[in-house]
């Protein structure tokens, strides 16, 4: 498949910000309450579940993807940016990651029990939001669990010209409205059990909202929404 023209921007912006994210973006431990919640109450359900190897896809430097292991999660990281990834591995060489795309996974069919997409599908164009969430159903196996975490809005898309202490960007940002997400996870098969919406704290400027989802066992299973 031909890649997204997207993507290059992304690759590229997040290849030149990767050391200065790293150092500047907190670690999930130093989060707010109830993102070490949201993340404990994944790695419970992933755990219990016990289907597979869990991917923390847009993974970054890591630091999520190590904070997941340290529960006992079988966690491995994916990262469009190989600056990233050469990151993560030098941070966390006892964990796997790899180079790749959410929008045209290298995994198997319902290979994975479980997919955590972290602050990772906001600068996917809305309309390519289908094809991340058909990847997602497509690689989780059945009784799988997706956590989608990010930013939120009315709609809204956001061209900073410059990130994480002034390096220059080129990728977009898009702020969807929590519904339309938990209404595209539903269309693309997977059973949202969870939306949690986080209005702007203390040092935070944005909305966030967490969404949990299932792979059903069956397709009867299904609940489009
Ligand atoms: C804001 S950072 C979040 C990183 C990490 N999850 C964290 O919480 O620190 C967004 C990350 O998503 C990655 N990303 C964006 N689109 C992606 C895609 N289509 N496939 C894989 N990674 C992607 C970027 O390269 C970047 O590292």
């Amino acid at each position: 498949m031909t890649e997204p023209a997207y993507l290059a921007a992304v690759r590229e912006s997040y290849d030149t910000v990767a050391a200065d994210y790293a150092a500047q973006v907190k670690a999930p431990a130093e989060l707010d309450p109830l993102s070490r919640a949201m993340l404990a109450a994944f790695a419970e359900v992933v755990k219990t579940a016990g289907r597979g190897p869990v991917a923390d896809l847009g993974c970054g430097p890591g630091k999520v993807t190590a904070y997941l292991a340290r529960l006992g999660v079988p966690a491995f990281g994916v990262d469009l940016s190989p600056k990233m990834v050469e990151l993560a591995r030098a941070a966390y060489p006892e964990l796997r990651f790899t180079v790749g795309s959410m929008t045209a996974l290298e995994f198997d069919d319902e290979e994975l029990g479980g997919i955590l997409a972290y602050y990772s599908t906001h600068h996917t164009p809305p309309e390519l939001l289908p094809l991340v969430f058909a990847e997602f159903h497509r690689t989780l196996a059945p009784g799988g669990h997706l956590m989608v975490v990010g930013h939120v809005g009315d709609g809204e898309r956001r061209r900073p010209v410059t990130a994480y202490g002034g390096h220059p960007v080129s990728y977009e940002s898009h702020l969807l409205p929590p519904a339309r997400i938990a209404g595209l996870l539903g269309r693309s098969g997977l059973a949202v059990s969870a939306e949690l919406v986080v209005a702007p704290a203390a040092g935070m400027t944005r909305t966030f909202a967490t969404f949990m989802a299932r792979k059903p066992e069956s397709s009867s299973e299904t609940r489009p929404r």
